[in-house]
C-alpha cells in the first residue's frame, strides 16, 4: 500500500496549533525526509515554528485563511502548488467548534453556526476540488498522491452539544469516503483521519478545556498512534475510542461504498 512514507511534500492546513502541529512535525521526522509546509493564519505561529524546527532546512510555511472567498482561495492554492510542484499529499486539519443549545433558540447565532459549516467543510471541498488537476496529474505519471481530511469520531455519532460540528463532521466523512473511492484510480489515496477527543485549543472558545482534559488523549498519545496507520497506509485512520467506535458502526461502509460505484 502506499503510504505517507512516499511522499515528497506534504501541505498540512491547519498546523499552527494542536494536531496539525503535531502530526506536521512527525511527518517531517519521518525517515523518508519529505518537505513539509505548515499552513493556517497565525503568521507569528508558523513563524516560531520554523524557526524552533528547521535544523533540515525541509520545514516551510505558508499563511492562508480557509474562508477566503472562493475566487481567492484558488488563486492561493494555485500559488501554493506553483511554489512546491512537488507536493503530492495535503492534509486538512484545519477546523472549529461551536457549542449551540436549540431549546433556546434565540441563542443560536447563526453566523457562527454558518462559520463553523464553512471553516469545517465548504472550505475542504472547495480546496480538494483546486488541489487535484496538479494531484491527478502526478498520480496519472506513476506518483501515488494524497489527501488526508481530518474528521472526527463524533463523525460516527453525535455530541448533542455540539451538534452541527457533528453534522460538519459526518459530512465530510462521507465525501471521504466517496472521494476515496471515486479517486482510487486516479492514484490519488484519499485516506480519512478520525480522531478522538485530544488535547488541544479546539474546546477553548467554549471554555470546555479543563473538564475535557481529564479524558483526552495527550497530542503525544495521538500523533504516536495516527503515525503509525498513516505510515502502514491502512485506508482510514481512527485512534484511541474512535477505533472501536469505527468498528460497531462504519465497518464495511468504505468496502460498500466501492462495490456501489463499481454497479453503477
Ligand atoms: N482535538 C480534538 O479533540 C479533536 C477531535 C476530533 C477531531 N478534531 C479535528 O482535528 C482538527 C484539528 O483540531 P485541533 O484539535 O488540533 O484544534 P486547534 O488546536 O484549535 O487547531 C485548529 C487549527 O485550525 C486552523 N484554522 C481554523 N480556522 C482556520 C481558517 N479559517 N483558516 C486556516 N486555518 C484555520 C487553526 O489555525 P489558525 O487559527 O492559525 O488559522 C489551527 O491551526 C480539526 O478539524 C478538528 O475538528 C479534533
Amino acid at each position: 500500500m502506499p503510504s505517507i512514507s512516499d511522499c515528497k511534500c506534504v501541505l498540512v492546513i491547519g498546523s499552527t496549533s494542536g494536531i496539525g502541529r503535531s502530526l506536521a512535525l512527525a511527518i517531517l521526522d519521518l525517515p523518508s525526509q519529505p518537505t513539509v509546509i505548515v499552513c493556517g493564519r497565525r503568521k507569528e505561529r508558523l513563524d516560531e515554528l520554523v524557526a524552533s524546527h528547521n535544523a533540515t532546512g525541509r520545514l516551510k510555511s505558508v499563511t492562508l485563511d480557509v474562508l477566503l472567498e472562493r475566487n481567492a482561495l484558488k488563486s492561493s492554492i494555485e500559488e501554493i502548488v506553483n511554489t512546491y510542484p512537488d507536493l503530492d499529499a495535503v492534509l486538512f486539519s484545519s477546523g472549529i467548534q461551536r457549542a449551540f443549545d436549540f431549546t433556546r433558540p434565540d441563542t443560536i447565532d447563526l453566523d457562527s453556526l454558518e462559520c463553523e459549516l464553512a471553516t469545517n467543510y465548504t472550505s475542504i471541498v472547495r480546496m480538494i476540488t483546486f488541489f487535484l488537476p496538479h494531484l491527478i496529474k502526478l498520480g496519472e505519471q506513476g506518483r501515488p498522491t494524497f489527501l488526508y481530511p481530518v474528521s472526527s469520531g463524533l463523525s460516527i455519532y453525535p455530541a448533542a452539544g455540539v451538534p452541527d460540528y457533528c453534522a460538519t463532521k459526518s459530512a465530510l466523512h462521507s465525501l471521504s469516503i466517496s472521494l476515496a473511492v471515486q479517486l482510487k484510480k486516479k492514484n490519488v489515496h484519499v485516506v480519512e483521519i478520525i480522531p478522538p477527543l485530544v488535547e488541544s485549543e479546539l474546546h477553548g472558545f467554549q471554555g470546555t478545556t479543563q473538564g475535557l482534559s481529564r479524558f483526552w488523549l495527550t497530542l503525544e498519545e495521538y500523533t504516536k498512534e495516527t503515525m503509525e496507520g498513516l505510515v502502514r497506509g491502512d485506508p482510514y485512520v481512527p485512534a484511541g475510542t474512535a477505533v472501536d467506535r469505527y468498528k460497531k458502526f462504519e465497518g464495511g461502509k468504505l468496502e460498500a461504498a466501492a462495490r456501489l460505484y463499481g454497479q453503477s
